[in-house]
């Protein structure tokens, strides 16, 4: 299974202050040097961390694959045409939100959504759609010809311990259903040293992309020793 780091959390110290560091960029580079598979970064309409130059120098000045995070509105669908990174992840996008909160409604934007994924593929990127754990999303993703998804794992992961079991069920129904589809199935959101173990018990992972919870630990042991201690986590995944 891979690892995707997400750096916006650098991002956002740089804009509490205003100042120009620290740089994502260099943030990239360090997940590169310490083996992580690729770097996602999130370009919100309201640019609270991550800037369009941002997403220019990740994709032109590291090596790592980017995989640009982002709402299904026409200014950022302009922009990832123009960047062609990798990988889009479709996410919905709230301006009071802390951070992302559930996942996309494929049904009810369907003829949205399919348009863009249309575009983006024509383009050459991947594109994976951000969703929670339901069956009839994980249809209405294939109906639309995305070939990916990211299962939402937030609810299970901020759940309490003892409540987490049947939402851990959920997911793993979700990616059986998902790869049965045809889909790949990647993971992400709120993935800490705590909740991984079940994490590991989901399926089918390709990827699983984490931001929060190794750029906090990288703040006391550093980037690399925390991108290899969650390497180390989950280089033993069977799927
Ligand atoms: N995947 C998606 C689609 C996200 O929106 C986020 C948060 O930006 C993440 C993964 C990473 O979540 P966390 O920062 O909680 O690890």
């Amino acid at each position: 299974m891979k690892l995707g780091v997400n750096i916006d959390h650098v991002a956002t110290l740089r804009q509490a202050r205003g100042t120009v560091y620290p740089d994502p960029l260099d943030a990239a580079i360090l997940c590169a040097r310490a083996g992580a598979h690729g770097i996602t970064a999130h370009l919100r309409e309201d640019r609270r961390h991550i800037q369009d130059d941002d997403i220019y120098r990740l994709k032109e000045l590291q090596s790592l694959p980017l995989n640009l995070e982002m709402a299904n509105v026409e200014s950022i669908v302009e922009i990832a045409l123009r960047v062609r990174p990798a990988e889009v992840c479709l996410v919905p996008e709230k301006r009071q939100e802390l951070t992302t909160e559930g996942g996309l409604d494929v049904i009810g934007h369907f003829d949205a959504l399919k348009e863009t994924v249309g575009c983006l593929s024509e383009a050459g990127i991947e594109v994976s759609m951000f969703v929670d754990a339901d069956i009839e999303t994980l249809v209405a993703c294939k109906d639309l010809g995305a070939p990916t998804i990211e299962l939402h794992t937030g609810s299970y992961c901020d759940a309490e311990p003892n409540a987490r079991a049947i939402l851990l069920e959920k997911l793993i129904r979700a990616a059986d259903h998902a790869n049965d589809l045809g889909l790949k199935v990647n993971a992400g959101h709120g993935i800490n040293m705590e909740n991984l173990g079940g994490i590991l018990c989901v399926p089918h992972l390709n990827t699983l992309n984490i931001g929060h919870s190794i750029i906090c630990r990288s703040v006391f042991i550093g980037m690399e020793p925390a991108i290899n201690e969650m390497l180390d986590a989950i280089q033993d995944y069977e799927g």
